[in-house]
């Protein structure tokens, strides 16, 4: 397959940088190819604009979105790699997604969360956060980012199967670290393929 990681860190040297490498190596030890959008040294505008609106009106896509749906275009398989920032995406995800995954190209329809424009992807969340599992299912998050994501979102992208990999306690230990790299690395090895349509 050929698999495509967006990152979303201003940091090279971040966890989530080393996190995203590790499921790319996981990836290409499986021998997928891979690609990767750093969005952050690629100065991505998460910002949506008028030329957005313009887009699902049927005038021409931003020349920054035509480069981002080439990609996804190219892809069988798509992980998302963020931290998680206040129980959610981080501004520059959550715009790609936003400005992106538009109206009439990825959907048409608010009816059936499982119905996308697109062709099946497999669809992977890789997400390090502060928080550790307990924490995070104890207080519901958990439960909420499900339904948010895998419930509410990324069906209408046509990710199928998708999954939610949290990278717990991610400022923990170096064990632990090294631990959620390993998660990483073994979330590209086992890369489910797309489901059939
Ligand atoms: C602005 C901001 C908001 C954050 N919000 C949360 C949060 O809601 N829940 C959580 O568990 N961790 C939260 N964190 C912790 C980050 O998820 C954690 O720093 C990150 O996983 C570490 O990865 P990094 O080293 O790649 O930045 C937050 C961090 C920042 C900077």
């Amino acid at each position: 397959m050929h698999v495509l990681t967006i990152l979303d860190h201003p940091n090279p040297s971040s966890f989530s940088a080393a996190a995203a490498q590790h499921f790319m190596d996981g990836a290409k030890a499986a021998g997928h190819t891979v690609e990767l959008a750093d969005l952050h040294a690629e100065n991505f505008d998460p910002r949506w604009s008028m030329a957005d609106i313009d887009a699902e009106n049927h005038a021409t896509v931003p020349p920054d979105i035509q480069i981002e749906q080439d990609r996804i275009a190219r892809a069988d398989a798509i992980c998302l790699v963020f931290p998680l920032f206040w129980w959610g995406m981080p501004a520059m995800t959550k715009g790609w997604v936003d400005r992106v995954w538009s109206w009439g190209w990825a959907y048409d329809q608010l009816d059936n969360p499982d119905q996308s424009l697109q062709r099946p992807r497999s669809g992977v969340l890789l997400i390090p956060t502060g928080a550790r599992s307990n924490e995070m299912e104890a207080d519901g998050y958990l439960s909420a980012l499900d339904t948010a994501w895998t419930k509410g979102t990324f069906g209408y992208f046509g990710f199928t199967p998708r999954k939610l990999e949290i990278l717990y306690g991610s400022k923990g230990s170096p064990e632990r670290r090294k631990a959620l790299l390993k998660q990483s690395y073994n979330a590209g090895l086992t890369l489910a393929s797309p489901n059939k349509m």
